[in-house]
């Protein structure tokens, strides 16, 4: 038994922000910001909305390109660093939105990497016949926790949701899907405050997300770079059988970086990262719904999906889409 992809789904808020508005908020330009990340705006929550909007927003595009209705949905796994509240979860209050009742809902941190945690976990279920219908998300505001005076770190991130449906197939569908983590480099990329810390630098107004970019950036790139090369060698792929590189959107010098590696030419790697930022989890699935609803993404294409995120947590899929 695998699972495959059945149908996806995205959504990102309505609000943007460019480049122009950010120089306006810190000492920073278009140019630097075009030149050394690839973004040229971002969308961004506004006041009351949440994760949970823009997933379910995300959630019900993916059930209806999969052509099923929410009553089937028999398991929900949320990638998320940015939950609405401490509990319940994420993905209980999705399922409460979609009127559904009883099935698992949860959701994991895995930081950049959440949706391709979700979807390791995901596919585990269905393979082993406990999911017909699993509804596997990514979705972030990360907008919410960035430090709006700090223009090393408050031009990268944005807002967003992704999802997709999988369901059992006799045929991959997800071939592999590789997932890592390595906690000494909690240093280089983090948020430091939280609930049993007593969230006591946020309220003195010192929080905010944390990075040695120049540190993360080269880690990134090294370990992207072995991953995508394990992951081809696993199932004994050669990178020229690959159709599409579908990265995490964090710089768009790592995903060339990437390509590079893979010796693909960037006409065959989805790149949203301008429009979109890094939308932490919520990255990898909006590059997919975006290449699948523009019509690059066909079906039967080999697909390689990668991220890579805070802990550090990195993870990669191979999947027959
Ligand atoms: N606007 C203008 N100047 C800026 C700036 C901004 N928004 N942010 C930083 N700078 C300045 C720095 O202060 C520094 O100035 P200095 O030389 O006078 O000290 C200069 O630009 C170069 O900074 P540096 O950090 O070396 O730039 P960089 O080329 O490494 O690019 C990142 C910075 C963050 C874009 C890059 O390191 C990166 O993308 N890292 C990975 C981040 C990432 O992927 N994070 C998420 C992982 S999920």
């Amino acid at each position: 038994m695998f699972s495959r992809i059945a149908g996806t789904g995205s959504y990102l808020p309505e609000k943007i922000l460019t480049n122009a508005d950010l120089e306006k908020l810190v000492d920073t330009n278009d140019e630097w910001i075009r030149t050394r990340t690839g973004i040229s705006r971002r969308h961004v929550v506004v006041p009351g909305e949440t994760t949970t909007d823009l997933a379910e927003r995300a959630a019900r595009k993916a059930l209806e390109a999969a052509g099923v209705e929410p009553g089937d949905v028999d398991l929900i796994c949320v990638g998320t660093t940015t939950p609405d509240l401490v509990f319940p979860n994420v993905g209980t209050l999705l399922q409460r939105r979609l009127g559904i009742h009883g099935c698992a809902a949860f959701s994991l941190e895995a930081a950049c990497a959440g949706f391709l945690y979700a979807l390791g976990v995901a596919d585990k279920f269905v393979r082993l016949g406990d999911a017909k219908c699993a509804l596997v998300i990514g979705a972030d505001t990360l907008t919410r926790i960035v430090d709006w005076t700090d223009r090393s770190t408050c031009v990268l991130f944005a807002d967003g949701a992704g999802a997709v449906v999988l369901q059992p197939a006799k045929e991959p569908g997800i071939i592999s899907t590789h997932l890592h983590a390595d906690g000494k480099y909690k240093d280089l990329l983090l948020y430091p405050d939280g609930v049993s810390l007593g969230f006591d630098l946020m309220r003195a107004g010192k929080a905010g997300v944390r990075m040695k970019g120049n540190e993360v950036y080269k880690v990134a790139v090294n370990t992207l770079g072995q991953l995508v090369t394990k992951t081809l060698a696993a199932n004994g792929v050669s990178q020229s059988d690959l159709d599409w590189l579908i990265p995490h959107q964090a710089n768009i010098r790592i995903i060339e970086a990437i390509a590079k590696r893979l010796e693909m030419p960037m006409e065959k790697v989805i790149v949203t990262i301008g429009d979109h930022g890094n939308t932490s989890a919520a990255s990898v699935p909006l590059a997919l719904d975006t290449g699948v609803r523009d019509g690059r993404v066909k079906r039967g294409q080999l697909l390689l999906l990668e991220a890579f995120g805070g802990g550090f947590t990195w993870g990669s899929a191979l999947l027959r889409y």
